[in-house]
């Protein structure tokens, strides 16, 4: 009996072909692997990533290739030589979408000549694209939706409809690498005669889908009175064998507040039983809600179920509008809590609610520690999100869970996200620029605390900054200490609040704009961590600066030396 597979909602066809298509990749897939018959099939495997998610499937998709009747050559679009594009055979494309719907730093150059009129056609080339985004976003999954558009647009043949993932890659990555493989080349399946993928084999020790327990060693704020709260925190990874690089970070599950929970749960209009979690075990409601489901900030997909069971005009309206705007004017400051209250809505049972919640998701740490030098634990340095919205007191979910509900029972659950776009040059003498303010300053503690185990020779310089010295000075005492000791051989320090006019740390880079010109001559390599959304974009404008002012660099010249730079992996960014 042969089970047609489900092809994604947002594939270009109509039902029928979309059955067709199903029952088509369903009969591939059913078929005992067959020996390799002819020459290996070349497939290029490209990816765009920021934080290395795509970059492990790509890798991961490249050797389950090499199992099958395949030749699968693994690229970056970094480094990827565009002349290549319109001679691919084959093509698959893993990428995310990073920024406000942009593309990951290693894909932007690549992206924005693709969508220029300096692109090839492309009708020789056969392609399908996963897309890595998170639905929390207003332009979910943008990158690769552009790419898959455009390599269309440009003759193309999509052989497979791009599929779009929502935070949890495993099942869609699987699915998609699946129907892929089975439709570039059924005598070449690697699939398993008991239908499993070949690579799906369990992983062993610790990882997201089996977080380590971690005992907190210890957790304090690390600003002074009146200010805001940044806690460090220290994790025991004792007999976890988990190991971790420098550049990496690291997953936390939180759990939700159980004050908002026991808010939630009186305010539901049926009794509370058990629910089904997305693991499938039953629990009751409660426990599914401190650590099971999401009860923070809400999305189009929640309301767009919350309003079909609830009478609410208001939504109604938000929903058949379906206006970006509006969407993101009412889910910024708003909770699960406010359709809770705000917008009631009739649920049959317990089960039927949780239907309409998205899975709790663990946050990310850029670690803060070097392995070499605390064996056995790992360091974060997390900013405690709060703030007022709409008549309440409002907290970040894992934040908040970190910085004021941990007690010295707990044990978060943990694992590594390991980012290899975000390391220390593999050669000690290379000098190293890092620009992480407040936050920011997480990895560039743990390079710091690397370079001087390691005994690196090259020069490094911090750029850091907060509100004030008096109470912001993250790490001072140890960063002080570095520079006594010659590990750090300059630290630039833009306290923001201290004086009438603000200075930020692209400000210092300006003025120190000749000394930065002339590291960089030297080979340095430039590294900026914390804030996304203004600080590291304000960063990037200084860079061009520099190079033009110091440089004596054209607009253009100085975009290209720069474009060069992140190439060179001499510019590497863990913004957030
Ligand atoms: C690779 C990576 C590394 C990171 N490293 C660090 C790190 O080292 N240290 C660190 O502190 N964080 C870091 N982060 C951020 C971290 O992962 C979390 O996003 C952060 O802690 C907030 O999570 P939360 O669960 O507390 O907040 P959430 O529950 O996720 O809530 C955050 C959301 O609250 C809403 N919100 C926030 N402020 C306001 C406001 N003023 N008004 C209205 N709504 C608001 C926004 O919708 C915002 O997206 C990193 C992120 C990534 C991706
Ligand atoms: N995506 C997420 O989920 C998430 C979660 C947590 C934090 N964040 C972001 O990460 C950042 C880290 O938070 P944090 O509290 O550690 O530090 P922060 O808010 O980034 O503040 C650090 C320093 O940077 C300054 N700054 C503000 N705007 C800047 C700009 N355009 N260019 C350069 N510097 C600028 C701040 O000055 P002033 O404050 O005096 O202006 C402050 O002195 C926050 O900005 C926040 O937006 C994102
Ligand atoms: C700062 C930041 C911005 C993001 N912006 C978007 C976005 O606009 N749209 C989206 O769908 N996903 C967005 N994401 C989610 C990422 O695409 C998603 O986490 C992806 O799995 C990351 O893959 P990578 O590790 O390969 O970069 C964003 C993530 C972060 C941390």
């Amino acid at each position: 009996m042969v089970s047609p597979i489900s092809i994604p909602d947002n594939a270009p066809f109509t039902p029928e072909q979309r059955q067709w298509l199903g029952e088509f990749i369903g009969k591939l897939l059913a078929r005992p692997a067959a020996e390799p018959a002819g020459p290996p099939l070349p497939v290029t495997v490209l990816f765009g990533s920021q934080t290395g998610t795509a970059e492990g499937l790509a890798k991961k998709l490249v050797k389950t290739l090499k199992k099958g009747n395949f030749e699968p050559n693994l690229q970056d679009m970094s480094t990827y030589d565009r002349e290549r594009l319109a001679k691919e055979k084959n093509l698959l494309i893993i990428t995310s979408t990073y920024g406000d719907g942009e593309p990951p730093d290693s894909a932007l150059e690549f992206h924005t000549w693709l969508m220029s009129d300096a692109a090839p056609t492309l009708a020789e080339v056969n392609f399908s694209i996963l897309s890595l985004g998170d639905s929390s976003y207003p332009d979910f999954c943008q990158c690769g939706i552009e790419f898959d558009n455009r390599l269309a647009e440009l003759g193309a043949n999509r052989i497979y409809p791009r599929v779009d993932v929502d935070v949890d890659v495993d099942v869609p990555y699987a699915e998609w690498s699946q129907a892929v493989i089975a439709v570039l080349a059924p005598a070449a399946s690697v699939v398993a005669a008991n239908g499993a993928p070949a690579d799906e084999i369990e992983e062993v020790g610790f990882s997201k889908k089996r977080p380590f327990p971690s005992a907190v060693l210890a957790n304090y704020n690390l600003n002074g009175p009146g200010s805001k709260q940044t806690n460090h925190i220290v994790l025991s990874l004792e007999s976890s064998g988990i190991s971790y690089e420098v550049g990496d970070a690291l997953g936390v599950f939180p759990e939700n507040p159980a004050c908002v929970v026991d808010e939630i749960i009186a305010a539901l209009p049926f009794k509370a039983g058990d629910v089904p979690t997305s693991t499938g075990e039953e629990v009751p409601l409660r426990e599914a809600l401190l650590r099971h489901y999401d009860i923070g900030n809400i999305n189009k997909t929640v309301i767009t179920k919350w309003q079909k069971r609830s009478g609410s005009p208001f939504l109604r309206s938000l929903v058949e509008a379906d206006d970006k705007q509006a969407w993101e004017d009412f889910c910024w400051g708003r909770d699960l809590i406010d359709l809770v209250l705000d917008h009631p809505a009739d649920f049959t049972d317990g089960e039927d609610f949780v239907s309409v919640l998205k899975k709790l998701q663990p946050r990310l740490y850029s670690i803060a520690s070097s392995p070499a030098a605390h064996p056995g634990e790992v360091h974060l340095c997390v900013g405690i999100v709060r703030y007022d919205s709409h008549g309440r007191k409002r907290g970040g979910i894992c934040s908040t869970y970190l910085g004021d509900r941990l007690t010295g029972d707990s044990k978060p659950g943990v694992f590594v996200h390991h980012n290899n776009a975000f390391r220390l040059p593999a050669d000690g003498g290379v000098p190293v620029i890092m620009v992480g303010p407040g936050t920011g300053i997480a990895p560039f503690r743990a390079f710091l605390e690397e370079r001087k185990a390691t005994g690196a020779k090259g020069k490094n310089w911090l750029f850091f900054g907060n509100p004030h010295e008096a109470t912001d000075f993250l790490y001072g005492t140890e960063l002080e200490a570095f520079r006594k000791e010659g590990v750090l051989n300059r630290m630039d320090l833009a306290w923001s609040r201290d004086q009438k006019q603000k200075i930020y740390v692209q400000d210092l880079m300006l003025k120190e704009g000749a000394a930065m010109w002339e590291w960089l001559q030297d080979g340095a390599a430039f590294y900026v961590c914390g804030d996304a959304s203004r600080m590291a974009k304000d960063v990037d404008a200084a860079l061009h600066t520099i190079a033009r002012e110091h440089g004596k660099l054209s607009a253009e010249e100085a975009a290209a030396y720069i474009a060069q730079l992140k190439r060179d992996k001499r510019y590497l960014r863990d913004v957030y």
